[in-house]
């Protein structure tokens, strides 16, 4: 498997990112949300780099047949929690055509967070159909078919520490 970015990599821009991130929610209520099931060694690893308290929440999203075309996402497993009082950040591991952040930042805009903000490890940016904002970004990729640091190929590869391009998949 070709090798995209190495571990290494992933870990020095993960680092990267928590600091920032500690800088921008300093003395702020923060809540980080996982997008499950892709973001769990992302969240897992951007958490024990923060220098702030946070909480954390989990939320599963399901994508319908052909929605990369339709946008139809429902939810699968939502948080456990009133988002009211916090700074919600988004954590999501790869963003695409960007309907599924879309249907998310909409769903969790209604329930009035302080403020809602979005971080993928991974931007496919020349994929977008429609326009998310999204405020921390770990590396725009290309458009190729990637595994691992929690991208998965029909539910594996997700463990492998680096990200490959699966040929062929
Ligand atoms: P979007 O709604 O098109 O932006 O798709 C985002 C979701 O598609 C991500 O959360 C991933 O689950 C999945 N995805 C998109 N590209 C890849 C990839 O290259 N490898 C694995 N999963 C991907």
């Amino acid at each position: 498997m070709e090798i995209l970015l190495t571990a290494e990599a992933i870990q020095k821009r993960v680092r990267e990112m928590s600091e920032e991130i500690s800088r921008d929610y300093r003395g702020k209520n923060l809540l980080l949300i996982g997008v499950l099931n892709g973001s769990f060694l992302f969240l897992a690893d951007l958490v024990r780099n923060l220098s702030i308290p946070c909480a954390v929440d989990f939320i599963s999203l399901q994508s319908y047949n052909g929605a990369s075309s339709t946008g139809a996402v429902r939810t699968l497993l939502d948080l456990r929690r009133e988002i009211s009082d916090y700074c919600a950040l988004i954590v999501e591991d790869i963003v695409d055509t960007g309907l599924t952040l879309s249907y998310l930042l909409n769903t969790l805009q209604a329930r009035r967070p302080k403020s809602l903000e979005i971080c993928v490890l991974a931007d496919k940016a020349e994929c977008r159909k429609v326009p998310v904002p999204i405020r921390y970004v770990g590396f725009t990729v290309p458009n190729r078919f990637l595994v691992g640091y929690g991208l998965d190929y029909e539910g594996q590869y997700r463990q492998l520490p680096y990200i490959g391009v699966l040929d062929a998949p």
